[in-house]
């Protein structure tokens, strides 16, 4: 069974947008999988559809085997999410906002506390954990939501851009502690503009263009599309880059 599977996914906006174009794709479990396009490709959406925010126009969406539309509450504790934007309550205390999510999942208070503390232990905000959020940093807030998006011992972990706007020093952290999850058997799905970072951490690759998928496969396979003759700028990234603008520029 996959952790996730998605098939002939579509999305329209209203308004017009179409934002996924018949997209099919499948994450084994256990899978680091990089979910990679521009800006407007339509990752967000996929994430939003996947889990429950937003509705599809078309397609089927299995998480663990729950389908999304007979089985959404299954489908929902399967599933822990980082979102994009920030949407935490900045004068909520650090702890509450972890604790008070896994009442949500009917994770009991009691168990869900030494849980939290142990969470934000391993993510480097224990000695925050009586402060408003507000008072911390960009890059702390962004491990908050991490540390929310694990409290109910969620199999798959789905990060919008977490590492947006952190310095190299915690993203490397970042890295380690996203891969240490793997290897707890977490499957995570992850989507990021930094290319050098989904070479470095991905098993699995898709590149999105314009809500269809222009590639799909692991990371060996995605670099082995690399096009040495195809390359004209002086500016060379990584070679992962170099795939990306090419099935991308378009
Ligand atoms: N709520 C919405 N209503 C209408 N259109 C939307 C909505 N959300 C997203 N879109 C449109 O859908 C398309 C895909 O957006 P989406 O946020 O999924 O892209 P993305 O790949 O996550 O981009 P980014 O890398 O900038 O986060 C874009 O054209 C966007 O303007
Ligand atoms: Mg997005």
């Amino acid at each position: 069974m996959n952790a996730l599977s998605i098939k002939n996914l579509e999305k329209t906006y209203a308004g017009g947008t179409r934002a996924l174009d018949g997209v099919s794709l499948e994450m084994p479990p256990g899978d680091f999988f990089a979910l990679l396009g521009p800006n407007g490709a339509g990752k967000t959406t996929l994430i939003g559809i996947v889990t429950g925010l937003v509705n599809k126009s078309a397609g089927e969406v299995e998480v663990f085997g729950a389908n999304i539309d007979r089985e959404p509450e299954q489908a929902r504790t399967y599933i822990g999410v980082v979102p994009q934007n920030l949407n935490i309550n900045i004068f909520e205390k650090v702890i509450d906002i972890v604790v008070n999510q896994a009442g949500y999942y009917g994770v009991p208070r009691s168990r869900a506390l030494p849980r939290a503390e142990k969470i934000l232990a391993d993510l480097n905000l224990y000695e925050k954990r009586y402060e408003p959020a507000q008072r911390l940093s960009g890059g702390m807030q962004r491990r908050l939501m991490i540390a929310r998006a694990l409290i109910h011992e969620p199999r798959f972990l789905i990060l919008d851009e977490p590492t947006a706007g952190v310095d190299v020093e915690l993203r490397r952290s970042m890295w380690g502690y996203l891969t240490g999850l793997t290897q707890q058997g977490i499957t995570i799905l992850l989507t990021t503009h930094y290319l050098e970072e989904a070479e470095r951490l991905a098993k699995h690759v898709a590149i999105i263009n314009k809500g269809s998928i222009v590639a799909q496969g692991s990371m060996e396979e995605i670099l082995a599309l690399h096009d040495e003759s195809a390359h004209t700028g002086k500016l060379r990234g990584g070679r992962l880059e170099e795939v990306f603008l090419q099935l991308t520029q378009s």
